[in-house]
């Protein structure tokens, strides 16, 4: 029976797809229902309908799943950033690891049940993000609000403390809003391309404390009035008698230096101290980065340091990364920690082999595997991040690294032609559209005993591990770990072993 747009109906949600939407079946007929969980029977109202499938608008739950929770997060529906979050913690994990075993099996043909080891669920799911952007606009009364755009719009959803973000994002929020209100300094206005201030970019190290702010502006620095009063603001935040010394007004012992902005007094710059390592949250860094295309690219290429290193510092295990507004990080430290150590254990290391590092970004699989190896070579196709690699295995003292630039499908066929390198393993992080054919092909050919995959992407995981599995190799390990609570993401680590070893 075909259903009409706007019809009310009944459907048991029985799956739930890759974007997040629950799934059910009238009559054979596929609807696809935003923020329906697993097991909920709902009544739902048509929106669109397609020859085989149709889209429908929750109304009702008539009878809720038991594994539906109430999303502590008042803007859940409306924002879009979590997908996931109506349900049960354990039962995102329960469907994350299921839709992982049910790709390798439909794309790759691969049953991996028996070898699969459980997912690596986190400690707490909230909170765990370690980087946040906020556009900046008003609302409606004309008041300046930060928040979320909308899924697929850009009309922001006010939001001011977002559950996955650092537990500090909303004081700084709060401060950043009171003193553009204070100082008539305007948000950005997309549609007439006017105001000023368009984004706020927060990370934190989580486990040094150290807190970089940086603001996105359309104009230069001396627009943003009495920034320094901003500045002084900011690292008050947290200051808490501590740091910056009790009773210190601002000039006194910091003061703007041309070129290098507000420096910390004397000693200049910031040093990374036992004290930072506990975690305690400080704000180092404040930054402007300077936007004034009409685009939907957030960061501007130009950052003036307004107080600070222009950087943070953090660690993975025992390797430091200094991060700054555009560096790439991971967002979530402490699972990246827990999924490396999976790789590295995968890898099986004794301190003899060649690795590579495939999709290396900047360099932190490398350096972690760089510990127990004889040699690792990274590939990576951003400049920028290589040379933050190389920065990185230099501040740590890391010599037994080297890193290529260019695409890992040109790089490692060269390299294997000309230069005649071989593997013992090769770790591979590709992005979701997993490896490129030519990349594959030559990692067959250089017949290294293991193969690690990273992957985000269970499809085209599903689809490489079939091409591997077909010339000479077999899944023996894999595992989710879970990075992004609340989310449908997860990320997946395999071993794959050359079948004559
Ligand atoms: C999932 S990320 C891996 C990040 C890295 N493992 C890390 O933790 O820093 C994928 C990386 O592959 C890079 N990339 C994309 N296409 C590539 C290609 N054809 N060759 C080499 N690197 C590529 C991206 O720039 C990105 O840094």
């Amino acid at each position: 029976m075909r259903r009409e747009k706007n019809e009310i109906f009944r459907v048991r949600i029985e799956d739930m797809s890759d974007t997040g939407e629950g799934i059910g079946k009238t009559d054979g007929f596929t609807w696809f229902v935003k923020d329906a969980v697993i097991g909920d029977l709902v009544e739902a109202k048509v929106m669109k309908v397609k020859k085989s499938y149709g889209f429908a608008r929750l109304m009702k739950v008539l009878k809720p799943s038991p594994h539906r929770v109430t999303p502590p997060c008042p803007v859940a529906s409306s924002c879009g950033g979590c997908q996931l979050q109506a349900m049960s913690y354990e039962e995102q994990l329960r469907f994350k690891e299921r839709k992982v075993l049910n790709n390798l099996r439909r794309i790759g043909g691969l049953d991996c049940r028996e070898i699969w080891e459980p997912i690596i669920g986190m400690e707490d799911p909230w909170h765990y993000r370690n980087k946040a952007l906020f556009p900046i606009g008003r609302n409606k009364e004309g008041k300046i609000i930060t928040g979320f755009f909308a899924g697929r719009t850009h009309s922001i959803i006010e939001n001011t403390d977002c559950l996955l973000g650092a537990p500090e994002n909303a004081r700084i929020l709060a401060c950043i809003r009171n003193y553009m209100e204070e100082y008539g300094v305007a948000p950005y206005e997309e549609k007439t391309h006017t105001g000023l201030v368009r984004h706020v970019l927060i990370r934190k190290g989580f486990r040094t404390g150290q807190i970089l702010v940086c603001l996105v502006i359309n104009g230069a620095v001396k627009e943003l009035r009495s920034a320094e009063i901003l500045v002084e603001r900011l690292l008050g935040l947290f200051d808490e008698g501590r740091g910056l010394g009790k009773g210190r007004g601002f000039g006194e012992e910091r003061g703007f230096d041309e070129g290098r902005g507000f420096n910390e007094g004397k000693e200049g710059g910031h040093k990374e101290t036992v004290e930072d390592r506990e975690g305690r949250p400080r704000i180092v860094t404040v930054a402007c980065s300077i936007n004034r295309k009409q685009t939907n690219v957030i960061l501007g290429t130009e950052i003036v340091n307004l107080y600070g290193t222009g950087s943070i510092v953090d660690f993975i295990g025992s390797i430091q990364y200094q991060i700054s507004p555009l560096s790439f990080y991971q967002v979530n430290p402490r699972q990246t920690e827990r999924l490396y150590e999976m790789a590295l254990e995968y890898a099986g290391l004794t301190g003899e082999e060649t690795v590579w590092d495939l999709y290396c970004g900047i360099g932190t699989i490398s350096l972690f595997l760089a510990q127990r190896a004889k040699r690792v070579c990274g590939v990576e196709i951003i400049p920028q991040a290589i040379e933050d690699a190389r920065r990185n295995a230099e501040q740590n003292g890391i010599k037994n690294v080297g890193f290529f630039t260019g695409k890992a499908e040109e790089v490692l066929p060269e390299q294997y032609e000309k230069n005649h390198i071989q593997a013992d393993v090769i770790v591979v992080d590709p992005p979701r559209k997993g490896c490129d054919p030519m990349c594959l092909e030559t990692m067959i050919k250089m017949a290294p005993e293991r193969i690690v995959y990273v992957s985000c992407d269970s499809a085209t995981l599903a689809r490489d591990l079939r091409y591997l599995t077909e010339n000479g190799y077999e899944v023996r390990r894999g595992r989710c770990c879970d990075m992004f609570g609340g989310t449908v993401h997860v990320e997946t680590v395999v071993l794959i072993q050359r079948k004559d070893t």
